[in-house]
């Protein structure tokens, strides 16, 4: 297959790029271009001829997107538009998989939230995450794209950025210091393991059609998750809550149903949370 990755050199996407030259794809990035610059974007849709397109480039961290919602909206929203819509000058609609995310839910009353459950965006990210969801949509229905969307909950892996909770509490716990900074511990959350997520991606690409939940089907809170690690590190520490990484009012409980992935696509996550946050920490 020759496919082309946005957001190649990101946390996921990295990973992403690997299994699929494992699995004998040929793989193509977009390197420095910025997805904004719709010419831009075009030439490389254009010159590499995808069959398979694996959206994921974009603004990934909620608190950035609360900060900015007009570059957010540009990149997630705009930047899906510019690839999607230059699909149109090839000779053949190739699958375009988006990375979309299970925050466009929003404030779920019941867990685990499947599918079918009408996405209520409760913050800038989600709206623009749902937003992308609508343009891959309505591309797919003009017949331009195939599109898959992918809902993932968090995922993490050595390599994320340092501003999302797991990878923060590692680097915390790796740095020496007796004090570690916290925000909410009480929120529940579905973690997966980059190494499931991007053999989702690709069956998704092979076998998906429509909308699929991608998480763990299970979820933790974020206390559990730092006892977790804290054992695995086997330190002392003194955890402190920091305000200035509350969020104000959140969703408690977050949990994927992913009955649907599994039945229509055959993925099933692989890596326990141990496993995964023991992978994390290296
Ligand atoms: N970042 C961070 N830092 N989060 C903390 C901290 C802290 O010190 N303490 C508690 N938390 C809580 C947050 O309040 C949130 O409830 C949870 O940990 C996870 O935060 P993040 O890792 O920043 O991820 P997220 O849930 O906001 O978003 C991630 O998951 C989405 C899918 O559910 C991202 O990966 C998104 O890109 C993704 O779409």
């Amino acid at each position: 297959m020759r496919v082309l990755v946005t957001g190649e050199r990101g946390f996921v996407g990295s990973y992403l790029v690997k299994y699929l030259k494992e699995s004998s794809d040929e793989v193509f990035g977009f390197g420095s271009v910025d997805l904004r610059d719709q010419e831009k974007t075009e030439e490389v849709v254009i010159r590499v001829k995808p069959e398979v397109i694996y959206h994921l480039g974009g603004i990934s961290f909620v608190p950035d997107a609360e900060r900015n919602f007009k570059e957010t909206l540009d990149v997630n929203v705009l930047g899906t538009e510019h690839i999607a819509k230059a699909c149109s000058k090839l000779s053949h609609p190739p699958t375009f998989v988006l990375a979309s995310s299970g925050e466009v839910y929003g404030k779920v009353k019941t867990v685990p939230i499947s599918e079918e459950t009408r996405p209520k965006p409760a913050n800038n990210y989600s709206l623009s995450k749902l937003f992308a969801e609508e343009v891959v949509r309505k591309k797919s229905r003009e017949g331009i794209v195939r599109g898959v969307i992918l809902r993932l909950f968090n995922h993490i892996g050595p390599g994320q950025r340092e501003d999302f909770v797991v990878a923060n509490f590692t680097a915390q716990l790796k740095s020496g210091r007796k004090e570690m900074k916290v925000g909410n511990l009480s929120a529940k959350r579905d973690f997966s393991d980059v190494r499931d997520v991007v053999r989702a991606y690709r069956l998704a690409a092979e076998q998906g059609s429509g909308t699929y939940n991608i998480g763990s089907g299970e979820s933790y809170s974020i206390q559990e998750i730092l006892d977790k690690l804290i054992q695995i590190s086997a330190r002392e520490i003194e955890v402190v809550q920091d305000p200035s990484r509350m969020r104000g009012p959140e969703v408690p409980e977050i949990k994927a149903d992913i009955a649907k992935a599994k039945r229509d696509l055959g993925w099933n996550p692989e890596f326990s949370i141990d496993e995964t946050l023991s992978f994390v920490w290296g």
